[in-house]
């Protein structure tokens, strides 16, 4: 690790604080900004508690939690928070007009040398770029949550990013232990949101289509498809909100990118935003972490085909739009998503054929979102 950079995290809420703590674990120089003072000793009051955490099983570098503490300054005001610094990280709302009004500012107060990284899941990078003076020195850096455990960073350049841009960031997200994957391109949900937020949707469909219990797609995508746990599961410990706004960004970036369930969108509307509030697809009894019972003999009453051929159809246009390769995918899955086995794995043992041919069925039934991309073939 290479630590010793200076660098401002915007945004102290649930990830700018997580990503503030492991670059400063890193060795960096971290001003951490906030709109208020109670919000930023609110995150330094987790950072502590985290880093204590880690430090007691011994995941700290020499120095401990008291030496790491001390490269994070609290800062409130823009001006001193980015004065000196060589990166901004900012993780404002997903909001875009926030987002743009921050950069604004930003823009006027930082060096103009200083590389700004947004940690965005789902906004165009170039059109937040536009809004600056330096979209070569403006690039995407998707963390994931929560950022001191999830390993993954997407590292995303916009059309007019800098090599040297890319360089320094993808060095960066090293220094702090994390494996980046590279999304060459801007595309709607990046590598990681294009394979995870239309299938969401589409376990809905399919669920509908088959009439199976929730609990029966959600054993065959853990027993079937080496997911960790459950699509629906795995929606509920994301939070429904997140997946929900996902979705909407997504679509307004693309109409095609997602075809929306109205389960989704009702669950959120009811404030049912999964293990955090006590329900989303399943109901919780209140306990922080809570599994719901999946087997693999109710994984046997559910065929997960068309889960699989949806994954695969996004991943394949991933690669067909110059987004991606099938290794950096595979890559991305394993890490952002813990698959156990490969995409490519679970789809040949789904069968070639079988695939396309159930893509070519539900393209018949329900139009053309479900059109083979013209690179899955190969890919199988
Ligand atoms: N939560 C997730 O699972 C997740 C995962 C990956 C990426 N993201 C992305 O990270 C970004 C932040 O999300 P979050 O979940 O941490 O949000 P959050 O609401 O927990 O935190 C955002 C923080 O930004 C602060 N803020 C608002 N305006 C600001 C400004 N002008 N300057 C500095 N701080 C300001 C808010 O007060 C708040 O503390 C979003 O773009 C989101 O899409 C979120």
């Amino acid at each position: 690790m290479e630590g010793g950079r200076r660098m401002t995290v915007l945004g102290s809420g649930i990830m700018g604080h997580g990503i503030a703590q492991v670059m400063a674990t890193a060795g960096h120089e971290v001003v951490l900004r906030d709109i208020r003072r109670d919000l930023v000793d609110a995150a330094l009051t987790k950072i502590k508690w985290s880093l204590d955490k880690m430090a007691a099983k011994g995941r700290i570098p020499e120095g401990g939690p008291g030496e790491v503490m001390s490269r994070i300054t609290p800062e409130v005001e823009l001006g001193p928070a980015v004065k000196d610094a060589e990166m901004v990280i900012e993780a404002v709302p997903e909001v875009m007009d926030l987002k743009r009004k921050v950069y604004a500012e930003l823009d006027a107060a930082a060096p103009k040398d200083a590389v700004f990284a947004s940690n965005t899941s789902t906004l165009p990078i170039t059109e937040m770029a536009a809004s600056t003076s330096r979209p070569e020195r403006f690039v995407g850096v998707h963390f994931f949550n929560p950022p001191q455990l999830m390993k993954l960073v997407e590292v995303i350049p916009g059309e007019r990013t800098s090599g040297e841009t890319v360089r320094l960031t993808r060095e960066i997200v090293r220094s702090a232990g994390k494996q980046d994957v590279l999304c060459r391109k801007d595309v709607p949900g990046f590598i990681v949101n294009r394979l995870f937020i239309p299938m969401v949707h589409e376990a809905c469909h399919a669920r509908e289509r088959a009439g199976a219990a929730r609990e029966e797609v959600d054993s065959a995508v853990k027993f079937r498809m080496g997911f960790p746990m459950g699509i629906f599961e795995l929606a509920d410990f994301t939070g429904l909100d997140v997946v929900h706004k996902a979705t909407e960004e997504m679509r307004k970036r693309d109409r095609g990118v997602v075809r929306p369930h109205p389960e989704v969108g009702r669950l959120f509307g009811e404030g049912r935003l999964g293990q955090k509030s006590g329900g989303g697809f399943y109901r919780y009894g209140g306990g922080n972490y809570e599994r719901v019972d999946l087997s693999e003999g109710l994984a046997e009453r559910f065929d997960p085909l068309p889960l699989i051929a949806g994954v695969m159809n996004n991943a394949a246009w991933l690669v067909t739009n110059g987004a991606s390769d099938m290794p950096e995918i595979e890559k991305a899955a394993r890490l952002g998503l813990g698959l156990r086995a490969t995409l490519s794995e679970t789809a040949a043992a789904a069968g070639k054929a079988r695939v396309l041919s159930e893509l070519e069925r539900l393209a018949a039934a329900h139009g053309r979102f479900y059109e083979p991309d013209p690179g899955l073939a190969a890919l199988l």
